[in-house]
């Protein structure tokens, strides 16, 4: 039997996809190609084709054997989401309504949906429980809380069995150096470091030093990709084996701050990297850090980089390999 991986041209997709090929699992990977990369998919059979197009979604599910999904394919920029929300409701929320009808249409009954901690918005306590208030600050978490409600009532009406997996802040790069983050535009912290110690831009901007934290930056709980990857492949394990379905929170519970975060990238890159404070971006929590007992113990995860310097040291790499992205090769 095959997994459908929908975005698994993207950053978390496509590690999942190289973590699933080492374990032989049989892959398929939908993947509109809008933001992911031909060459992050490492193996398996892509079909260059959108969740929406009710033809090309017929011909996956026709040609394949497939028992279980993950879910990936998404627009993930939350200060895009306060743009353009029509685009995220389009693509999220449609695009996820029309692969659980094919779902149900091809008897497919398991899924692992790509969730985020962007569902709580402002936290009501630090760690995070999954139980905690959902209140999304921006039309991005609320496409993907939408697209969560989606699913469990999918469950309750039809039997659609999933794990909903809320990531914290990804970070790092795979193992074997060839595949790692590549966004255009660039939004998130740790790239922008990265292509900081590269020489592509002249400083990091650190937006606010204000926050009610210790040293007044925000403090996030990042997690290696393959870590994330690793959560996947437990959740289908456990759907596989008839598990009920369930929502988890995927980080270390840890959080570390902006200037922190700048620190440990000095040590690893040895380049001074300098950093300009600047006004606060808007809908930013000042603390997101996860508790993840639920997902250690519901799925048997053991994240294995817990350390933000091994984190930095396998995103460094891969930028240093490969310092234009996917299209620089
Ligand atoms: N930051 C800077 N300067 C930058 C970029 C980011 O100071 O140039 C700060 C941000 O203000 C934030 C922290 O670094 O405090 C991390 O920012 P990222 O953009 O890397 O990540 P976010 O925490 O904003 O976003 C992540 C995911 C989103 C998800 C969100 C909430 O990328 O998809 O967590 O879960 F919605």
């Amino acid at each position: 039997m095959a997994i459908l991986v929908t975005g698994g041209a993207g950053y978390i997709g496509s590690h999942t996809v190289a973590a699933l090929l080492e374990r032989n699992e049989e892959v398929i990977v939908v993947d509109n190609l809008q933001q992911g990369h031909r060459e992050a998919v490492l193996g398996g059979k892509l079909y260059e084709a959108d969740l929406r197009d009710a033809e090309q979604m017929d011909k996956v599910f026709r040609e394949n054997e497939i028992d279980a999904v993950i879910h990936f394919a998404a627009n993930s920029l939350v200060g895009e989401s306060m743009q353009n929300p029509a685009k995220y409701y389009h693509n999220n929320v449609y695009g996820t309504l029309c692969l659980l009808e094919k779902m149900n249409q091809y008897g497919v009954t398991k899924i692992v949906f790509s969730s985020t901690a962007a569902t709580y918005g402002e936290p009501e306590q630090v760690p995070i429980m999954e139980d905690d208030r959902t209140r999304p600050t921006n039309a991005y978490g609320e496409t993907k809380l939408a697209m969560e409600n989606m699913i469990r009532w999918f469950d309750t009406a039809y039997g659609i069995k999933y794990v909903s997996l809320r990531y914290f802040n990804a970070a790092g790069a795979h193992h074997s150096g060839r595949i790692g983050e590549d966004h255009t535009p660039e939004t998130h912290l740790i790239p922008l470091i990265l292509q900081v110690a590269l020489g592509q831009r002249s400083h990091i901007s650190l937006f606010g030093d204000d926050y009610p934290t210790p040293d007044g930056t925000c403090s996030r709980d990042y997690i290696h990709v393959t870590d994330l990857a690793d959560a996947h492949i437990l959740a289908v394990h456990r759907l596989r084996q008839g598990g009920d379905s369930c929502v988890c929170n995927l980080g270390n519970g840890q959080g570390f701050s902006v200037k922190e975060v700048i620190e440990i990238a000095r040590k690893v890159t040895g380049h001074p990297i300098p950093a300009v404070v600047e006004a606060r971006r808007a809908g930013d929590p000042a603390a997101l850090v996860a508790s993840s007992a639920r997902a250690r113990a519901e799925l048997g995860w053991n994240p294995q980089y817990g350390s933000l310097e091994r984190m930095i040291e396998t995103a460094w790499a891969w930028h240093q390999a490969h310092p234009r992205g996917y299209g620089g090769q």
